[in-house]
């Protein structure tokens, strides 16, 4: 755990730290994923995109949490972790930003981990609501209505699932496991936290319209108080593409070895950040970047390149849906160059 905190520190001590790994942390990594790209390529890569888009001032910080208004909207960092685990930086990487909608993700993990995948299914689904993150409507609309794991509704009631004899212990558990996802020991930004919760009327509501469709599993404002929490843990990019990589290497941490999700999950996991993980941006993503990924409101995205790694950007502004407009066009250039786009049998090498 020293060795590998040294490691980090040495790795983000420079701008961009594409250079020589230090000897303990390949010491920790896995047996070589024959699939894992080339560290010479993703260098290059990374350094061309973020020259490239750096400039761009598009897009708008979100303001309904007040406190994510008041992030630097010039804040830029991109983080690779291989599943052999090489990791490559370049920009604010060591910037704690708050994870937002991408602990969904780690929540319908642990969820699953927990009650196995088709309970997990039965009780969330998994259909695109194509409706707006936080959309009340698409809760009376859709079917199942708590959607799937993604919307706020369904991320609440995803969270609302996680066992514990009381509202610390289950989100202790949650920021537990988070951590071993991270490599790291992770905390909630506490005024973060604050703000959203002073702000979060909108989310009280759908937690209380689930109540209605028997579709939230625990106490509605306790289960929307833990998902609170979850949204203000603090990530920089590196420990969130480490979460990532987590995903890409069927579960197993690839920095310290841990298997952190059953494998059996992985899959559902990955399926449903391809039809929900920016939200109704998700179809536009699938078309052009081809890969799961899950965005935050704190400006975060993380890409899953299955066998490969991830790859996670911070960039706070936000387009119209809600996602990085930053965070995009570098995983669209990264994973075009890559070769990434899972859709594409070139992203199996078949010519
Ligand atoms: O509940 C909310 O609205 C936020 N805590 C999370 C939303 C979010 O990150 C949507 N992402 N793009």
């Amino acid at each position: 755990m020293i060795t590998k905190k040294i490691s980090i520190a040495l790795l983000l001590s420079a701008t961009f730290t594409g250079s020589l790994l230090p000897p303990a942390i390949t010491a920790q990594s896995k047996a070589t994923s024959p699939v894992a790209p080339r560290r010479e390529q993703v260098e290059a890569v990374v350094k061309e995109a973020y020259e490239k888009f750096k400039g761009d001032t598009s897009g708008k910080n979100a303001d309904y949490i007040p406190y994510l208004a008041q992030v630097d909207s010039k804040m830029f960092g991109i983080a690779i972790v291989t599943t052999d685990n090489q990791v490559l930086t370049m920009g604010d990487v060591d910037y704690s930003f708050s994870i937002q909608s991408i602990s969904k993700v780690f929540t319908l993990a642990l969820a699953m981990d927990e009650l196995g995948a088709d309970a997990v299914f039965k009780k969330i689904g998994s259909e695109p609501t194509g409706r707006a993150f936080n959309s009340p409507i698409a809760v009376v609309d859709m079917p199942s209505h708590t959607g799937n794991a993604f919307v706020n509704a369904g991320a609440i009631a995803t969270t609302s699932l996680i066992s514990g004899a009381n509202e610390d212990e289950k989100w202790n558990k949650i920021l537990e496991f988070y951590g071993k996802a991270a490599g790291d020991k992770l905390k909630l930004i506490d005024e973060v936290y604050k703000s959203e919760a002073a702000t979060n009327t909108g989310n009280k509501a759908l937690s209380y319209l689930l109540a209605k469709y028997d579709r939230i599993y625990a106490d509605p404002f306790e289960s929307v108080d833990v998902y609170t929490k979850q949204c203000s843990v603090g990530v920089n990019a590196v420990q969130l593409a480490r979460m990532g990589a987590t995903l890409a290497n069927n579960g197993i941490n690839p920095a310290t070895g841990e298997q952190v999700i059953k494998p059996e999950n992985i899959p559902h996991i990955l399926s449903a950040m391809a039809m929900a993980g920016l939200y109704d941006g998700s179809g536009g993503w699938a078309w052009k970047v081809g890969l799961p990924a899950k965005s935050g409101v704190g400006g975060g995205i993380v890409a899953i390149a299955p066998g490969k790694g991830a790859i996670a950007v911070f960039a706070p502004p936000l387009d119209e849906a809600g996602n990085s407009v930053k965070a995009q066009e570098v995983i669209d250039y990264v994973s075009e160059k890559l070769n990434y786009n899972l859709f594409s049998p070139s992203s199996v090498s078949l010519k």
